[in-house]
């Protein structure tokens, strides 16, 4: 394993405070938390540990925000160029940007400057484009009325967000409600809250307006469901494990407020036999372990036709060994460490589950190195339906080859699950492409690709992988309200 220097070579911490209504503040309570490098599994610095009073502060701000002050009055084609400001002082700063991502979370910095910035950034001028573009209808109903609607903010959107992708969850989650003018409290992971941090702070020198955009670090069952049960935040959307989202709802269901979710997967990637196997190994790969597997739409299910099942594997295997795992800041890197201790205990876990249940374990299955949350890129062949490791969500880089005759039997044991968030279908038949692609109850099915995200397609999922769809258009009907206007006319 390549040597960690580089890592304290960092980029500076400047953020470590709540934000709220554009102050840097300490949290009520004087409580700080630590945030770890996952790869030498040192504290980076100590952040405010947020909870109640803070965040009522918070929403308070944000209200004020939503109903007086400049954000409220702004035209919204000058709400979009504040946007595009936030999206341009980002790209400025993208190099340390993409190393603090790198710092906080342990992700390969050629992951976090060419894929999570770029996309960061992407997001934000597609909806900043969007500002300007929402529009209701006109709609001729009986009599002599002139009839309308309009589609206004939902109000304050409170805002939780996972570890994984800690940059790029946010411009998901402030895009669709900086467009529509609501205004935001977010509480970012606690494994993760630099980068969120640091994008506040640049969006305060775009000019968005004070109390617009607030961010309170802190843990879930504090910070996370005082947002949720605070009744004056219109709105909730939360990206996370599916027991946490089961919480949230129970917990929202006394202010009734607007929820959507975005949660886990089991996502089934279905290889026949007249695939680009090549084509299709290396998607294969990419779609299991970007990330060290910690992606809600990881294609941890692979599904490969008997006829050619063990060459797929072979050269499965083959990546698997020419994997370089090691330091995130070099950048020949393609594999950094898992986030925490607690994510790394819970892939081990599973790897031993999948050990003892009777699949076979081709490669990885340890730790590697001896410092920091490695885990060597693992695969398990001869895996059966009802396994640990077919059922369940692992979030780690620990893929599960299962073997399937015809299209309507693998279409139904993709389907076995309780999630629907992704699906991946290879062939060089169109006919079943789009035939599977119908059946199978995912809320995103890829072609001969895996993992191509665009801020312009919708993303979520069926089941229970989600409520509601984010990015694209269906992502701004969340953060609006419609209202129906009528219009006596003359008699
Ligand atoms: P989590 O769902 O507990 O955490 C996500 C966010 O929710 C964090 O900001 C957390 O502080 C907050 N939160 C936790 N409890 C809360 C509560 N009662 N009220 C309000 N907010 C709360 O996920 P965690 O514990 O980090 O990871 C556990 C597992 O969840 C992972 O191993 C993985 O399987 C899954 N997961 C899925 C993600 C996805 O993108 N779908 C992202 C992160 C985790
Ligand atoms: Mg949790």
């Amino acid at each position: 394993m390549a040597t960690m220097t580089k890592t304290a070579r960092g980029p500076q911490i400047r953020q470590t405070q709540c934000f709220i209504g554009g102050n840097w503040v300490p949290a009520a309570s004087g409580k700080t938390f630590e945030t770890i490098n996952p790869a030498t599994e040192e504290v980076i610095t100590q952040v405010a540990e947020g909870d109640a009073e803070d965040v009522d502060r918070a929403v308070k701000a944000a209200r004020q925000a939503f109903e007086k002050g400049p954000w409220a009055k702004m035209d919204a084609r000058d709400r979009g160029r504040l946007m595009f400001k936030l999206a341009d002082l980002i790209e400025e700063d993208i190099d340390e940007l993409a190393q603090l991502e790198t710092l906080d979370n342990g992700k390969p910095i050629r992951e976090s400057r060419h894929g999570d910035l770029p996309l960061t950034i992407d997001c934000l001028r597609y909806y900043a484009g969007y500002a300007d573009k929402i529009h209701g209808q006109t709609i001729p109903i009986r009599g002599n009325y002139f009839c309308y609607t309009r589609r206004e903010p939902v109000g304050v959107a409170g805002q939780i967000i996972p570890w994984n992708f800690p940059m790029l969850m946010t411009a998901w989650k402030w895009g669709p409600a900086l467009a529509a003018g609501c205004t935001i409290v977010m509480k970012p992971a606690e494994q993760t809250p630099l980068t969120c941090l640091r994008m506040a702070r640049l969006a305060q020198k775009a000019g968005i307006p004070d109390g617009v955009i607030n961010v309170i670090p802190g843990y879930g069952p504090t910070a996370g469901a005082s947002i949720v049960k605070h009744p004056g935040v219109d709105k909730v959307a939360f990206t996370g494990e599916h027991r946490t989202a089961q919480i949230i709802m129970r917990d929202a269901s006394e202010t009734l407020k607007r929820l959507t979710f975005e949660l886990g997967g089991k996502s089934p990637n279905i290889i026949f036999d007249d695939a680009d196997l090549d084509a299709a190994a290396v998607g294969t790969h990419v779609g299991l372990y970007l990330n060290q597997g910690q992606c809600c739409c990881a294609g941890s299910r692979v599904f490969v036709q008997e006829k050619v099942h063990d060459k797929f594997i072979d050269k499965l295997v083959s990546m698997n060994k020419a994997r370089k795992v090691g330091d995130p800041f070099d950048p020949a890197t393609e594999q950094g460490p898992q986030v925490d201790k607690a994510q790394f205990d819970k892939i081990m876990h599973y790897v031993g589950l999948g050990k003892s249940e009777g699949a076979k374990c081709l490669t990885g299955g340890v730790r590697s190195g001896d410092r920091g949350y490695f885990i060597e890129p693992t695969l398990f062949a001869d895996v059966k339906d009802t396994m640990s490791i077919a059922t369940d969500e692992i979030f780690g880089p620990v893929l599960s080859v299962l073997k399937f005759k015809d299209i309507d039997e693998v279409a139904q044991r993709g389907n076995n699950t309780f999630y629907g968030l992704a699906a991946a279908v290879w062939t060089r038949d169109i006919g079943k492409a789009h035939r599977l692609a119908n059946q199978l109850r995912a809320g995103t099915v890829w072609v001969n690709c895996y993992d191509v995200f665009d801020a312009a397609a919708p993303f979520g999922g069926f089941k229970m992988s989600g409520i509601g769809r984010e990015l694209g258009e269906e992502g701004l009907k969340n953060y609006t309200e419609s209202k129906t206007v009528t219009v006596a006319l003359d008699k």
